[in-house]
């Protein structure tokens, strides 16, 4: 932040980490939320919850005038990093927010920080788990084969794509498949980046090999009856096709 810019009413804290349970990120949360002295809104980048742009709506809501945005987790990406100014300005600009954003630095820079954790991990030593040679192997039960399915369905769970709120549509899209009756015929991976983020929310399809944007719960409903059910194709949605 500037000297410029007034003191903040709101923090969005921002996490980039796919591998985090919910349990955790909601212990996150309520650790985050406590030792904060202004509202605040923790969101991570990739995952199936509401996204920074519902947090930033709800802080608004919540009569927040300077909200800074304050990346959390060392390092964070440097991409992500690039990308969040004109993320940010796109949803100022959306709602016509005239009070004071701010992109706060990455912790990476901050020498405070950087000797706490240095401090903790001294500190805490003593509650780190022993690992020995017995303790388990790379490989776990039930990892060996490939599940059955008709459909392999790679959803993009990447940041820029959870900006534009795909992670609740992952959700919307289990709750459809479920609906109507296609689960056990689809294999769903979740995936990082798969590039064309502008096009997001981006989900592939094979082995018809095309790549389709589904911006909202109707168009997850419609892709799920036309081309998961009746084997026909969404045009209007496809934003690439596999050359055969
Ligand atoms: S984040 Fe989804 S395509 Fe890049």
């Amino acid at each position: 932040m500037t000297s410029e810019t007034p003191a903040p009413d709101a923090i969005l804290f921002l996490i980039s980490q796919p591998y985090l349970k919910g349990k955790r990120l909601k212990a996150l949360q309520a650790s985050l939320t406590r030792a904060c002295p202004v509202p605040c809104a923790v969101v991570r980048m990739e995952g199936r919850e509401p996204g920074p742009m519902t947090a930033l709506d709800a802080l608004v809501g919540e009569g927040a005038r300077t909200i800074v945005v304050q990346p959390v987790g060392i390092p964070f990406s440097d991409s992500l990093f690039a990308w969040l100014p004109g993320a940010l300005a796109h949803w100022q600009r959306e709602r016509g927010f005239d009070g004071n954003l701010a992109l706060a630095a990455d912790q990476i820079d901050d020498e405070a920080v950087l000797a706490a954790l240095a401090q903790s991990s001294i500190d805490r030593a003593a509650e780190a788990k022993p690992v020995t040679p017995e303790a388990g192997s790379i490989d776990g039960a039930g990892w060996d084969e490939v599940p059955a399915h008709r459909h392999h369905l790679l959803v993009c769970n990447g940041p820029r794509c959870n900006f534009r709120e795909a992670g609740p549509l992952r959700t919307v899209l289990a709750e459809e498949l479920t609906r109507q009756g296609v689960a056990r015929e689809c294999l769903v991976a979740t995936t990082g980046c798969l590039f064309p983020c502008n096009n997001g929310p981006v989900v592939a399809h094979y082995p018809a090999g095309r790549w389709y944007r589904l911006r909202d719960r109707n168009d997850v409903a419609r892709f799920v009856s036309t081309v998961l059910k009746d084997g026909e194709t969404l045009s209007q949605f496809v934003i690439h096709e596999v050359s055969q």
